[in-house]
């Protein structure tokens, strides 16, 4: 039935239909963007009757399978099912999903790891082909039929604006209060007719707090009440607590040497357990009456913001473990006026970000010992996530660090290497690396310079005597060269942990 309360708008009224219904708008082979950010606000029913579209054609010897373009990862519903049932061919622009990461690496679906800032962008051109359907979910309709924005905002203003045709889940889950957190803006537009985003402080709004879309695109609305569903955040650990203390001593250290005022400058924290785990640290600090302008509100932002360590957020999306989430909805009062949600092309946009100077700590798979890091392949092929905001975040902010545990997988791997099997950030853009050995500051260091840093503060014990001899042996054998490496021997580096089953010396 549907919530009038949510629905406000009579004259979409006829729109109303079940998540069947409005499935059958979606045809094979069309472009389909979905809302939907790390688990929140993505659409909860029609993906299900996609499922079962699919697996209806697959019964009949048909294929049936869509280009599937989100704000980011979504849901074991969406992209896990769909995945499952081999109903997306291109997947873009990030994925965190265990069967869609494998079809991704089993070379059975395509994917388009994509700057989160520039997906809009690159929509408008064209780049992805055209976008058929957009679904989004909405938390109501008003009665002027502006739309009521839902957990995440990422990609639904392009989505509402660039699809054919438009169906919206209106979700009485949500909470109502989320009227007027949004941040929309309507004015981005295509060089040469771009114009400067009045944002001087993460809390500055530059827009209106409805998604708009033309009523005569909307061709169905489905009524749902279905919780969030994001994946619990790993207990802190040892590590992380270290890395947290690391991070800690970092930034006091930077307000020490006058080269960050007492309140820090706005935090852009990443996705993962490790940047959850150093936004509880911080708690422990003490630094008060912070701001953040970054990607995802966690669970480690509301406990900042409760204690007012934090005093406003701006973001495209919650990203909450079921705790964070039952602490949202109790205390949403409280938070609402503290919190801004934004179109994702704004809240990672590049020249917000280094006009604000935001401090990015983001997670990584690994660094080489010159600064350049991997955040996306296992071992160079495989993909993990996706690059996500890390790359908007890093070449722009006032400092970049990236943190990691110095090892992974129980200590069979060493996450400090000789070379990157795969980079996302080059040594240009990497600042500071933290691991829970201690902080390399690389900022005015040249390269070598830079390696010993890494292997003495940063790489494990275990793994340091083989980097320290790969640099001594680099440095000899190339004769002061600018940043020497052994490329047989660099390669081979993560092949020995195939051969062996671990990368530990003997
Ligand atoms: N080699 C192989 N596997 C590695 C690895 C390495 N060097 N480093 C980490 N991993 C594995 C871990 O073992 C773990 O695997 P599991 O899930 O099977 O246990 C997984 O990668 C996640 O690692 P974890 O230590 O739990 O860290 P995390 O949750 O903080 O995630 C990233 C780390 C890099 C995967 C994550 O931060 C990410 O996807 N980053 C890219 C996107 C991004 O930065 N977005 C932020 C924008 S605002």
């Amino acid at each position: 039935m549907t919530d009038q309360s949510r629905m406000r708008c009579q004259a979409l009224a006829d729109k109303v239909m079940s998540a069947e219904a409005a499935a059958a708008f979606i045809k094979p082979g069309d472009n389909v963007g979905m809302s939907g950010f790390t688990g929140a606000g993505y659409p909860k029913a029609v993906p299900g009757a996609l499922v079962d579209r699919v697996k209806a054609a697959t019964a009949r010897g048909e294929r049936f399978s869509m280009g599937v373009w989100t704000g980011a990862s979504t849901a074991p519903e969406l992209d896990g099912a769909l995945a499952k049932v081999d109903g997306i061919d291109l997947r873009m622009p990030y994925q965190s999903d265990p069967v869609t990461r494998a079809k991704i690496n089993a070379g059975q679906m395509d994917y388009l790891d994509v700057h989160l800032s520039h997906v809009a962008q690159m929509v408008w051109e064209g780049f992805f082909g055209h976008l058929d359907v957009a679904v989004v979910e909405v938390a109501g309709i008003t009665e002027d039929g502006s739309l009521i924005p839902s957990s995440s905002v990422g990609n639904n203003k392009t989505w509402l604006d660039q699809a054919d045709r438009v169906i919206l889940e209106v979700n009485s889950w949500q909470p109502a209060e989320l009227e007027g957190m949004h941040d929309i803006y309507y004015g981005t537009a295509l060089p040469p007719h771009r114009k400067p985003l009045q944002i001087v402080e993460p809390s500055d709004r530059i827009g209106i707090p409805y998604l708009q879309c033309p009523p005569e695109k909307i061709v169905a609305i489905v009524p749902t009440h279905a919780p969030d569903r994001n994946s619990a955040f790993k207990p802190m650990d040892s590590d992380s607590q270290l890395i947290a203390d690391n991070v800690l001593e970092f930034l006091t250290h930077e307000v020490k040497a006058g080269r960050l005022p007492a309140q820090l400058l706005p935090l852009q924290s990443g996705v993962g357990n490790v940047a959850n785990a150093v936004l509880n640290g911080l708690e422990a600090g003490p630094f008060r009456d912070l701001t953040a302008y970054t990607e995802v509100i966690q669970d480690g932002m509301l406990q900042l913001l409760r204690s007012g360590t934090l005093s406003m957020v701006s973001a495209t999306a919650f990203s909450l473990s079921d705790e964070g989430l039952v602490d949202l909805r109790a205390n949403i009062a409280d938070y609402r006026d503290r919190i801004i949600l934004r179109p994702q092309e704004i809240s990672n946009h590049p020249e917000v970000i280094r006009r604000l100077g935001c401090l990015a700590m983001n997670g990584m798979i690994e660094a080489d010992i010159y600064g350049n890091v991997n955040s996306t392949h296992v071992m160079g092929s495989s993909i993990q996530n996706g690059i996500g905001g890390s790359g908007d975040f890093a070449r722009n902010a006032w400092v970049s660090m990236f943190l990691t545990p110095s090892t992974a997988k129980n200590g069979a791997i060493s996450c400090i290497v000789p070379m990157a099997s795969h980079v996302d950030h080059t040594e240009h853009d990497v600042h500071v690396i933290v691991t829970e050995q201690g902080i390399a500051d690389l900022r005015g260091l040249p390269p070598r310079r830079r390696a010993q840093q890494i292997i003495d503060n940063c790489a494990h014990p275990d793994y340091r005597p083989a980097l320290q001899d790969y640099l001594d042996r680099s440095t000899a054998s190339n004769a002061g060269k600018h940043t020497p490496h052994m490329l047989d021997e660099a390669l081979s580096w993560h092949a020995r942990f195939l051969k062996t089953g671990t990368m530990a010396p003997a």
